[in-house]
């Protein structure tokens, strides 16, 4: 299954050689996510068919005056993957003096400058970027010692990882941020595959650009040598599973060669390059409950097309 749960920075060639010789072919979806991957999903998420940014942003704005009372003054905002500045600022602003943000993602120059940015527009707030990957455990800066703290995580990028790999993640966050402490998260919601497939299969193909990138990538930085009009893009709803799945089927059989290897492809063989869970409140609920959090609120659109969710750690 492509999962984000291997090391971020972990070496490319080996990440994508371990996927292309299984039996079912599989990338982590972490791949997508070099300069002109990033650039493809900024554009995603202005798309018409990709409802999750813009759902959740009006949210947030929404909710704001809510949170507001429910996070202690003072506290500490701890960010899971900081691509979203224009979140945290949705959040930082609504909250009553927060004292610190500590934002961490591994694309290390854009957490640099969206911190100085936040700390610009926000005077006063302590800003402490770490650069890590945010699935891996790593340790809360000193300065935020003793400061409540309100974890967030926006951008329904939970879906991207497996339910028990999710409940790990959970518990370690909860681990990591302490007794105590709050956590903001937005999921995408189940729902028709008629609204879904569009959104993973736009009309002016910028999804299909984005899932096709990876094999630029992997031409790139792993000298591989895949022919990119060999690969078509497909969207396939799961309703087993209730995931969206991303897929490159090959077009004719043939051979790809990558790190010293030759990987053989089938006519209509397929590599599995991303899940996106489309779980209902109640079943993430279920998770983060496995993971020992407890569901404090949780809202959505009046269309329900996304949630986010506020936790309160529950004792270890
Ligand atoms: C960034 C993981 C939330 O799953 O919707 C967008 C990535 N993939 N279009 C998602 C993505 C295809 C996105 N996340």
């Amino acid at each position: 299954m492509p999962d984000g749960s291997t090391a971020l920075r972990g070496d490319v060639v080996a990440d994508a050689l371990a996927g292309l010789l299984a039996p079912r072919k599989t990338l982590p979806a972490k791949l997508f996510y070099d300069a002109e991957g990033c650039r493809l999903f900024a554009r995603i998420t202005e798309l018409p068919e990709y409802y999750l940014t813009r759902t959740e942003l009006a949210l947030l704005e929404r909710i704001g005056p809510l949170v507001r009372p429910l996070v202690p003054e003072r506290a500490a905002i701890v960010e899971y993957g900081a691509g979203s500045e224009t979140k945290a600022a949705i959040l930082l602003s609504a909250l009553r003096r927060p004292a610190a943000y500590v934002p961490i993602d591994v694309a290390e120059a854009e957490l640099k400058e969206g911190a100085a940015r936040l700390g610009r527009r926000f005077p006063g707030l302590a800003v402490h970027p770490v650069s890590a990957d945010f699935l891996a455990p790593f340790r809360l800066p000193a300065s935020v010692d003793g400061m409540p703290r309100l974890g967030f995580f926006p951008g329904s990028t939970i879906g991207n990882l497996e339910p028990p790999t999710a409940i790990r993640f959970l518990r370690q966050v909860r681990q990591t941020l302490g007794a105590g402490a709050l956590f903001l998260l937005g999921a995408d919601l189940r729902k028709s595959p008629s609204v879904l497939l569009p959104a993973y299969d736009d009309a002016q193909g910028i999804t299909a650009a984005f899932n096709r990138n990876v094999l630029v990538r992997l031409n790139r930085e792993a000298g591989a040598d895949f022919d990119l009009d060999g690969f078509s893009h497909r969207t396939v709803w799961n309703d087993q599973e209730s995931r969206i799945e991303m897929h490159l089927v090959s077009r004719r059989a043939q051979t790809v060669h990558l790190g010293g290897r030759a990987i053989p492809f089938a006519e209509g063989e397929t590599i599995h390059t991303e899940n996106s869970y489309k779980h209902t409140a109640q079943r993430f609920l279920a998770i983060a409950e496995a993971a020992g959090w407890r569901g404090m609120q949780l809202w959505t659109d009046p269309d329900d097309l996304f949630s986010i969710h506020l936790l309160e750690a529950g004792e270890a």
